[in-house]
């Protein structure tokens, strides 16, 4: 890929990008702002795309129309859904969801977009491979590849996730990622969704969020950083 967009939501997300690039240009559009330079020797565009589905939509656009990324690769924190994930662990996206999707009042099943081809946006083979192959290397034994749902919403009860594993099959929730997914879908740009969990969507996910979140966020920049080396 001649440019590959990076995206995360929030400043800790990107954080250790943004120290580690070389940057050449800093620009802004719809009020985010796109660095554009070198990363281990690989052309970069890194954003903030700021909390949220529309935020990560309008930045995936700009990212493909005004930035000419061929590539993008989102690096961040969620909330673990599959009972067999902790904080800290990695989740690669096999594909993203939007679980606030609701049009079961017309028989849609939850989750479904009404009238499109689908609801399901699949990540780029390569991109996971790659992903795989790096964060076991880094991450060994604390890895999962798995559906990524994204909703409005900061998911922090028991219940709720019951629903997210179970009729949803997610791995994990967060923000952003189905926007993301489905704008590349829509464009056919290649992508694929960098998770470390940082809290369970629990009970407690206010408290673990606030503590692990910059340890979770380093952890997703870790194998980010690792797939740029290599891609
Ligand atoms: N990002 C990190 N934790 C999350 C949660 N519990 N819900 C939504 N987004 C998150």
């Amino acid at each position: 890929y001649r440019t590959i967009g990076v995206i995360g939501a929030m400043k800790e997300e990107i954080e250790l990008f943004h120290e580690h690039m070389h940057r050449v240009r800093e620009t802004e559009r719809a009020g985010i702002t796109f660095y554009e330079g070198e990363f281990h020797g690989k052309t970069i565009v890194l954003c903030k795309s700021g909390v949220g589905k529309v935020n990560a939509a309008v930045t995936t656009q700009l990212l493909i129309d005004t930035y000419g990324a061929g590539a993008i690769v989102f690096t961040g924190v969620a909330g673990a859904v599959n009972p067999e994930l902790n904080v800290g662990d990695i989740v690669i996206s096999t594909e993203c969801m939007q679980h606030d999707m609701d049009v079961t009042a017309l028989g849609f099943p939850r989750g479904t977009i009404p009238y499109e081809k689908t609801s399901l946006f699949i990540a780029d083979p390569q991109l996971r491979e790659l992903a795989k192959e790096v964060s076991g290397e880094l991450f060994s034994g604390r890895v999962k590849e798995g559906r990524v749902l994204s909703g409005d919403q900061f998911i922090a009860n028991r219940e709720t996730v019951a629903v997210l594993y179970n009729e949803l099959n997610g791995a994990c929730t967060e923000m952003e990622g189905a926007a993301v997914a489905q704008v590349c879908s829509m464009n056919g740009v290649p992508f694929v969704v960098i998770r470390s969990m940082s809290d369970k969507a629990d009970g407690s996910a206010h408290v673990n969020f606030a503590e692990f979140t910059v340890e979770a966020s380093n952890n997703s920049f870790r194998i980010v950083e690792q797939m740029l080396k290599r891609l």
